[in-house]
């Protein structure tokens, strides 16, 4: 039996730190479907069509991992691509109420789909999108912390 996990999120944009969480789920899981989030609620800064690309150059040619948008619940949408487990990242206790609470509202939907929290490594524990974006804005760099094709995108976005 393959075993699908699903990795979802905003990844606006995708950092180095989801990049390793992809790359860690692959030890668990045989397939690994990477579900962009579309939340007609929030306003991001790069279009889900744009969101996909920087994940398919981030994360290269890897057969293993596939990647899709989403719109509504989660659950339905693991079930639907057939995903057994919802891997998300777990950087600090500051994460941990928040997603603990995803993960047992993801378990009263969809019972049998198991939540596994992956730490990431340890040079991007401090890592995360709004912060790679606050410091694009500013004209920081982010070379290191994002793939370059990302840089350039957020370089796009924010002129100096
Ligand atoms: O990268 P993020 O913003 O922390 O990802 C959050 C995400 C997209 C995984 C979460 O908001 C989500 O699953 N949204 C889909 C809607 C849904 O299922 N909500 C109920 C989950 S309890």
């Amino acid at each position: 039996m393959t075993r699908i996990a699903i990795y979802p999120g905003s990844f606006d944009p995708p950092t180095k730190g989801h990049e390793d969480l992809i790359r860690r789920s692959l030890a668990l899981a045989d397939r690994v479907v990477v579900a962009v989030a579309v939340n007609p609620s929030k306003q991001p800064l790069f279009p889900v069509a744009e969101r996909l690309a920087m994940l398919r150059a981030t994360v290269g040619d890897e057969p293993r991992v596939s990647f899709e948008a989403f719109e509504g619940l989660l659950a339905e949408f693991a079930e639907s691509v057939g995903a057994s487990m919802v891997v998300r990242g777990l950087r600090a206790v500051s994460d941990f109420e928040y997603e603990f609470q995803m993960a047992l509202m993801n378990r009263r939907l969809h019972p049998a789909l198991e939540t596994v929290f992956l730490v990431p490594a340890l040079d991007l524990t401090y890592l995360s999108s709004s912060l790679v974006r606050e410091v694009a804005r500013f004209g920081g760099d982010v070379n290191g912390l994002v793939h370059p094709a990302v840089a350039d995108a957020l370089s796009a976005r924010y002129p100096q």
